[in-house]
Parts: structure tokens; C-alpha cells; sequence
């Protein structure tokens, strides 16, 4: 069993650094997506802490809105209201700078995506990707805008523009590389208890469209865990099923994950078969659920209600028969 735990650990805590538990390199992401359109704007903004939304923009306020109350860091209020006017001037500038100075023509589309990294050992990394209708056009890093050649001739002239303008550039370095990495200290620590959580995984077994005559597609469903890493695996006894089909890890709508592995098996061999599940929420007591073909299954179902209703019928027929004088009619 060791034999399989320790690769388990490795991925689910990697780096093994003084956050144990968080993956390196821990990250914070803003992702910005505006729209123009009959010549007016609509700019919509999300801060994610890793995989976890943290962070969102109310539009109407023009206002940050906090999704857990540790998201805020340490913020004091005169620095927030002084955040919220920065991001306000932001979004105006561009606004100007891609209609006025770029002259795009509506509609478009524009994604900004602004990431900063702590790497173990390695310090803080942080970039600034801009795409426009989907295709990469700008980016920033180490203090300088440079175009994609997909940009064409409008990235290299937003770049000659902006890294004229040094009050902008200033400011994006300002925040990749003192607001970015104070906030990302900042949620390590207030999110810990929540980052840190462990949540045990459900699961359970369906069948999934036959692949095919006489073969069956099991399906094992791992739902509501969290951290992210685990492991599924369709066994038979200790043997691994290497044709095992592991989906890709989604997110609930409460912040966990779920995903499906599935197994495609002739329909004579699936007995036997189990779904296993080692997740660290489970302190090594992996979770194993045994294929029980559905027919019989059924018909075990069907056996036991049939059973059931006649015992009733019995028990009714006799209690009302105990009950009533021997020889009187029911009326
Ligand atoms: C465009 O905006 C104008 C003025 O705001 C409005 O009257 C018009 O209905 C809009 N057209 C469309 C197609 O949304
Ligand atoms: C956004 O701001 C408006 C206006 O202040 C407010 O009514 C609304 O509740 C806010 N929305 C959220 C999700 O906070
Ligand atoms: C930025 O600087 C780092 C090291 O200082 C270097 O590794 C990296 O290639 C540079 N990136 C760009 C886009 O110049
Ligand atoms: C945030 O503030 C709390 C309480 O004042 C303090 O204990 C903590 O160290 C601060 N965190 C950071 C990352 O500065």
C-alpha cells in the first residue's frame, strides 16, 4: 500500500514548502472582459485566488465585491476606495485608448488577464496577457509591453504608445509587484482555514450508453471533494484497469469538484470490478464501491417490494381478522 501512497503525496502536496498544502506556484489572477458595442462599453472583472473566484466587480457601483470575508486581505478602507477609483480611471483610459488611438471599430471584444505568482525560492513573477476578439495581442512583463505577430500592426503601435506612457506603465508594475504579491500573503493567511479545508468525496456507480453489442460502460462518479487532487481508478481485486477514462475535474457550484472515471468492459466481466477512490480528506481509508450488475439488481429490488407488499397484505389480512368477532359479517 505504501507503494501507492507516496507518489499520492507527492501530488497532493507538492513543493512541500512552509504552506503545505498549496500548490507552487500559488497565484492570483484579475481577468478583465469588455465589450463595445453601439458605442458604449460594458466591462465586466473577477479576481481568483488559484481556481477559486474570489473576487468580482459590481458594475452598477463600480465597486469590488468580496465573495468571503477573508478576501478583502488587509485592505483598509481608505486603500480600497483609493483601489476602486484606480480600476474606475482604468477601465476610461482604455476605453479611450483602444477607440481613440487605436481606432477600433465596434463591435469587439477585449480580455485582459493579469497574473501574479509566488514561486518557492523563486519570488514573485508577474505578466499581463491582452487578447482582442479571442486572439493574443499584447502583453507585459519585466516593465515592457510587447506585441504577438498575430497582433499585427495595431499591437506594435499600442506598444510603441503605452510604453511611452510611464505614469500607466508605473502603475501595472505597482500592482504585479507590490499589490499582487501583499495580497496574495494576505489571503494565504486569512483564507487558511478555508484553502486548507478537507472535504470527504460522495460516490456512486451508474451505467453509462453501451459502447457497443454485449459490452457495458461503467461509470463511477466522484463528487463534492476538495482539496482538488485525487485518485480514481476502476480495480479489479489489487490490479489496476489501465483502460480506466478519467474526465477532467470540474467545479461544484459550492466550491468542490467532481469528475467520472469510466471503464469500458465486455458485459460478462464486469462483475467483480470496483471503482477506488484515495483522496486526502480520507485519511487512507480509500473509498471502494463494487460493481453490482444493474439486472440483477433490479430484480433483487423487484424481489424484495414483491415480498414486502405480500408480507403486508398477510399482516393486514391478519390483524383485521384477530380483530373482528369470529363468524359476524364485515357489515
Ligand atoms: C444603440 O444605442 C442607441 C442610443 O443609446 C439606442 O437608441 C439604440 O436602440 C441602440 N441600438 C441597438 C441595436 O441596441
Ligand atoms: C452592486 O451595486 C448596486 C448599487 O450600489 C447594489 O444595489 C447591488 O446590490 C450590488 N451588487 C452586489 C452583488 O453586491
Ligand atoms: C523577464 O526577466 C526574466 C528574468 O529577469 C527572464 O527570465 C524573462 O525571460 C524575461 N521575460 C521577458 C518577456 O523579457
Ligand atoms: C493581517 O492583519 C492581521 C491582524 O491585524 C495580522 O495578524 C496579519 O499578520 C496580517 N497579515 C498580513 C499578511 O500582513
Amino acid at each position: 500500500m505504501l507503494f501507492l501512497l507516496l507518489p499520492l503525496l507527492g501530488v497532493l502536496f507538492p513543493g512541500g514548502d512552509s504552506d503545505v498544502g498549496f500548490e507552487d506556484p500559488v497565484s492570483f489572477h484579475l481577468l478583465q472582459t469588455s465589450t463595445f458595442n453601439n458605442h458604449s462599453w460594458v466591462h465586466q472583472g473577477s479576481g481568483w485566488f488559484g481556481e477559486l473566484q474570489t473576487h468580482s466587480w459590481n458594475r452598477s457601483s463600480g465597486t469590488i465585491i468580496f465573495l468571503y470575508p477573508w478576501s478583502r486581505g488587509n485592505i483598509s478602507n481608505k486603500e480600497l476606495m483609493d483601489l476602486e477609483r484606480l480600476v474606475q480611471l482604468y477601465f476610461n483610459e482604455h476605453q479611450d485608448f483602444y477607440i481613440s488611438q487605436l481606432m477600433f471599430k465596434g463591435p469587439f471584444d477585449l480580455q485582459v488577464a493579469a497574473d501574479c505568482e509566488r514561486h518557492s525560492g523563486k519570488g514573485f513573477l508577474g505578466f499581463v496577457q491582452v487578447a482582442i476578439q479571442g486572439h493574443d495581442f499584447i502583453s507585459f512583463q519585466n516593465e515592457t509591453w510587447s506585441p504577438y505577430p498575430m497582433g499585427g500592426r495595431k499591437a506594435q503601435k499600442a506598444c510603441n504608445l503605452i510604453n511611452l506612457n510611464q505614469v500607466y506603465t508605473n502603475r501595472k508594475h505597482w500592482l504585479l509587484s507590490y499589490a499582487c504579491p501583499r495580497l496574495i500573503s494576505e489571503l494565504l493567511d486569512g483564507g487558511k482555514a478555508h484553502l486548507q479545508r478537507q472535504v470527504k468525496p460522495e460516490a456512486w456507480l451508474s451505467s453509462g450508453p453501451s459502447p457497443g453489442p454485449g459490452r457495458l460502460l461503467l461509470v463511477c462518479h466522484v463528487s463534492g471533494f476538495y482539496p482538488k487532487p485525487v485518485w480514481v481508478m476502476w480495480m479489479r481485486g489489487e490490479q489496476e484497469q489501465l483502460g480506466t477514462q478519467r474526465g477532467d475535474i470540474l467545479p461544484n457550484a459550492d466550491g468542490t469538484w467532481h469528475l467520472q472515471a469510466t471503464l469500458d468492459v465486455a458485459a460478462g466481466e464486469a462483475a467483480g470490478l470496483a471503482c477506488r477512490v484515495k483522496h486526502s480528506s480520507l485519511g487512507g481509508q480509500d473509498l471502494v464501491l463494487y460493481w453490482a450488475p444493474q439486472s440483477a439488481l433490479g430484480w433483487i429490488l423487484f424481489a424484495v417490494i414483491v415480498a414486502l407488499a405480500l408480507l403486508t397484505v398477510l399482516y393486514i389480512h391478519l390483524s383485521c381478522s384477530s380483530l373482528l368477532p369470529n363468524g359476524l359479517p364485515f357489515f
